[in-house]
């Protein structure tokens, strides 16, 4: 078996934050370092805060996740905020110049309900004309068709071999949900995660967050700050906070 703490650890592995290597990651410290103040939801074990912190970012920094195991490796930074929780329970009146949302983790926001619930939250969060930036897969690019055991990867990681794969067990109503498996090499199974996450397009998206008081301040379809087109893998969006009028 495998437990929660090794997966976040094993997390850790296959997802390294490093804004020198990967452009995703570039984006939002970019965007990090012109931020006073952090709320990052969804942070799970905390590299991008590690990060920030460890390359001088001197503001309030906090970040939110309800997975318990991932927290706890978070917290082996002391100088940085966690908060177990959901998105739907970021802080109202907290003032936060940005909010983020990485590793896709947006798209755990499955129902309409929890939807609107965590945007209002983050809006509620972050200061009049603060910004939320988040990554969602864009739909038309069918991502979930590579998850399938016939791209299972052979890693080395907390100390032995490793097989992962997914396998997609359902797609319904703009929710894909399935399985990642940690087996021995030989196939022989160790741990099994189920995941729903939701795919929005583009229409969709702008119309939750306009009802939440979001407006659209940059949209790209790659990390290089292209346009979305009818090729493009995710949609990025860097929205802003209106005021809310009383
Ligand atoms: C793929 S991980 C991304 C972690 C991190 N942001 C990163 O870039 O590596 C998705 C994270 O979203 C968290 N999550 C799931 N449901 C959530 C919710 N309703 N609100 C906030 N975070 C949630 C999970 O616990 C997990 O840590």
């Amino acid at each position: 078996m495998i437990s929660d703490a090794d997966a976040a650890a094993l997390y850790d592995v296959l997802n390294p934050w490093d804004p020198d290597g990967y452009a995703g990651d570039r984006f939002y410290d970019d965007l990090l370092t012109r931020a006073e103040s952090v709320l990052d939801v969804g942070c799970g074990t905390g590299a991008m805060l590690h990060w920030a912190r460890e390359h001088g970012h001197a503001g309030r920094l906090v970040g939110l996740d309800p997975d318990v195991a991932a927290l706890d490796r978070a917290r082996r930074r002391g100088d940085v905020e966690w908060v177990e929780g959901r998105a739907a329970d970021a802080p109202a009146g907290a003032g936060f110049a940005l909010a983020t949302m990485t590793g896709h983790a947006f798209q755990f926001l499955v129902t309409d309900h929890e939807l609107r619930a965590s945007l209002a939250a983050i809006h509620a969060a972050l200061r009049p004309g603060g910004r939320f930036a988040f990554e969602t897969r864009h739909p038309q690019a069918r991502a979930w068709e590579q998850w399938n055991p016939s791209n299972a990867a052979d890693i080395e990681a907390l100390g032995r071999a490793l097989r992962v794969w997914h396998e997609v067990e359902s797609v319904r109503d703009g929710v894909v949900t399935f399985h990642g498996t940690l087996a021995e090499p030989d196939g022989t199974v160790l741990r099994v995660d189920r995941e729903r996450l939701r795919f929005l397009d583009v229409a969709a998206l702008d119309a939750l967050l306009a009802d939440a008081g979001f407006a659209i301040e940059a949209r790209y379809g790659d990390w290089h700050h292209g346009p979305v087109t009818a090729a493009s893998r995710e949609i990025i969006t860097v929205a802003r906070a209106q005021a809310v009028s009383a």
